[in-house]
């Protein structure tokens, strides 16, 4: 009987069921990002005690500082070397500064001279790869250089007027970067290392990064006196924040797919090791060191089990990229706003040791937390998707 009917039939039942097929994968990926929550376990390696700690009680003061002109997303802060800012990169591509004297943001660089309808009210990652994405900032404290990671313009530089950022890297070894994501700086060198998250899909796609199980991720160095960059680790599965230690003798990197936290050792006899600190328990995103030598790591959202599952197998994460009929990243970030998304930040002492964890809970407003930056005995919390910053005072001491 099956030979008997048309092939055009036979291929309209396939596509049909394949549909279906897609349909009910992308289903299934929106439980896993969003309903499977339930059963959350911190397992660390150094175990965290208590997960929302006394700390989050002692934050009295608040402040939500709303972006100018339609922008979202202050992924990351940066201070200049008199302390002003904290600077951020937005979706329309500017990298603003904080007047805090005024109380304002002005425009400070942008990542590409292209700035045609690059700003204004509309959906900023459709134009992202002509306007730029800052992403990472750091200053070099000894030249006031902003160093600037951008996901699709790579490793830049601008002066401390700031304008428009001068490209200086965006390939290693024929290989273009695809998602150049976060950066710190060694200011005793000027040694700049950074993440390319993906070599294979673009920032806009970030999900499809996680639930692929992509591991063309690099961490690499650039020195400005020679100009070079070089290969530090490669085949990482979604590579994001970097904070050198105090001393520069290592390095914390995450990755962002396998939510795990990563020792890099660059100097001593251990040079050249890596180890894993911990499993987080959420996506990490950036990682910053404060003054004392200990780190926050900005947590985006929690990661259930039957994510966790995907992505352990790759082959479903893939099979849904290749026959899904909707952006999963669109799908991702839209149900997001209605969810909510359960960030954290995770505090470490000066060995990366995980000490505290920051969450969500009792009324605050840590949600697709990117960055924590701590200065001056503020928490500046950052967001991808957000369209205000986060300032909240620290209580006298964090020890
Ligand atoms: C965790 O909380 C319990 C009860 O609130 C407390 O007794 C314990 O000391 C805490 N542990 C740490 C490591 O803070
Ligand atoms: C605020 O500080 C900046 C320098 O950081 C200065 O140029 C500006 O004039 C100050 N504004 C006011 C109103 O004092
Ligand atoms: C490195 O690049 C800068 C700016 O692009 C240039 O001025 C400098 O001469 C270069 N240095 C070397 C060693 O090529």
């Amino acid at each position: 009987m099956i030979a008997n009917i048309p092939l055009g039939f036979k291929a309209k039942a396939m596509s049909t069921r394949l549909l279906s097929f897609a349909l009910g994968v992308v289903s299934l990926a929106v439980v896993l990002v969003y309903f499977d929550n339930s059963s959350v376990e911190i397992f660390s390696i150094h175990r965290l005690e208590n997960e929302t700690s006394a700390l989050t009680d002692e934050i009295q003061e608040s402040t939500m500082i709303p972006l100018p002109g339609g922008a979202i997303g202050p992924e990351s802060f940066s201070f200049d070397g008199n302390g002003d800012g904290p600077y951020t990169g937005v979706s329309d591509g500017r990298i603003i500064r904080w007047r805090a004297n005024e109380s304002r943001w002005v425009d400070f660089a942008v990542t590409s001279p292209i700035r045609d309808g690059c700003e204004g009210r509309h959906d900023h990652s459709q134009t992202e790869h002509i306007c730029g994405r800052p992403l990472g900032l750091r200053f070099n404290e000894n030249t006031g250089d902003l160093y600037i990671t951008d996901a699709y313009m790579g490793l830049l530089a601008v002066g401390p007027n700031g304008g428009v950022a001068s490209p200086l890297a965006q390939q290693l070894d024929g290989l273009a970067f695809g998602f150049t994501n976060s950066l710190d700086i060694d200011h005793n060198t000027g040694v700049v290392y950074f993440t390319d998250s993906s070599t294979r899909f673009p920032r806009r796609n970030y999900v499809s990064v996680i639930i692929s199980g992509d591991d063309t991720g690099r961490l690499m160095k650039f020195d400005p006196v020679t100009n070079k960059t070089t290969l530090l680790l490669n085949n990482l599965k979604f590579p994001n924040g970097v904070a050198l230690s105090k001393n520069g003798d290592f390095l914390l990197f995450v990755e962002t797919t396998t939510c795990r936290l990563f020792k890099f050792w660059l100097k001593s006899p251990k040079a050249g090791n890596l180890e894993v600190l911990a499993q987080l328990p959420g996506f990490p995103d950036n990682v910053k060191r404060n003054s004392i030598g200990e780190f926050w790591v900005g947590i985006n959202s929690r990661r259930g089990k039957l994510l966790q599952w995907v992505v352990s197998n790759s082959w479903i994460g893939n099979g849904l990229i290749r026959v899904c009929p909707v952006d999963v990243t669109k799908v991702h970030s839209c149900l997001g706003g209605v969810m909510g998304g359960m960030g954290m930040g995770v505090r470490l002492d000066k060995d990366g040791n995980v000490v505290e964890v920051l969450d969500s809970g009792k009324g605050k407003r840590w949600k697709f937390v990117s960055e924590v930056e701590e200065y001056d005995g503020n928490l500046w919390v950052g967001s991808v998707t957000r369209s205000f910053v986060i300032k909240q005072k620290l209580p006298m001491s964090l020890d």
